[in-house]
C-alpha cells in the first residue's frame, strides 16, 4: 500500500502530539501528588472514630461568638444531622469522610466542600440571622446518596 509522504508526517505528527499530552497530564497529575488544593490537614479515615475532634462530633465553643463545628461524613449520613447553632456564632465546620467521597453543601449558602478520605476539609462562616439551612451530599456516593442530609438551625 502506497502512503502519501505528507500522510505519513501527518500520521508522525498526530501520534507524536498525542504522547507529548499524555506526558503533560501524566506528570503534572502524578508528579505532585494528586490531592485537593484545600486540604491542608490529613487524618486516616480508618480511624476517624478516635481522632479528636471527630470522636466526638458536633458543635464546639473555642471563644467568645466562636464555634467549631465537628462532621464526620459516612455512607449515608453526616454525624450529627440535626445541629442547633446560636445567632451571631462565627463557625468553622471541619468535615471529613469514614469511606468514599461525599458533598457537603450548605444550600442556599456559599458553604460548599468535597469531603474526601484521608483529608479534613473547613470552611468558616458566620451565621447573622436565624433560620434553617439543610445540608445534603452532592457528590454521588452510592445507593442511599439522595439520603444524605442533615439540618442545621440558627437559633436566638
Ligand atoms: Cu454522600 Cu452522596
Amino acid at each position: 500500500m502506497h502512503m502519501h509522504k505528507y500522510e505519513k508526517i501527518w500520521l508522525f505528527f498526530g501520534i507524536g502530539s498525542l504522547f507529548l499530552f499524555l506526558t503533560i497530564v501524566g506528570v503534572s497529575a502524578f508528579a505532585q501528588g494528586n490531592q485537593p488544593p484545600s486540604c491542608l490537614t490529613t487524618i486516616d479515615p480508618e480511624k476517624v472514630d478516635q481522632t479528636p475532634p471527630f470522636n466526638k462530633p458536633g458543635l464546639v465553643k473555642t471563644g467568645d461568638n466562636e464555634y467549631q463545628l465537628n462532621i464526620v461524613a459516612s455512607a449515608f449520613a453526616y454525624t450529627p444531622n440535626q445541629i442547633e447553632i446560636p445567632k451571631g456564632a462565627k463557625v468553622t465546620i471541619n468535615v471529613t469522610t469514614k469511606d468514599v467521597i461525599h458533598g457537603f453543601e450548605m444550600v442556599g449558602t456559599n458553604v460548599n466542600m468535597m469531603v474526601e478520605p484521608g483529608y479534613v476539609n473547613s470552611f468558616t462562616k458566620t451565621f447573622n440571622e436565624t433560620g434553617e439551612f439543610t445540608i445534603l451530599c452532592n457528590e454521588y456516593c452510592g445507593t442511599g446518596h439522595h439520603l444524605m442530609t442533615a439540618k442545621v438551625k440558627v437559633v436566638d
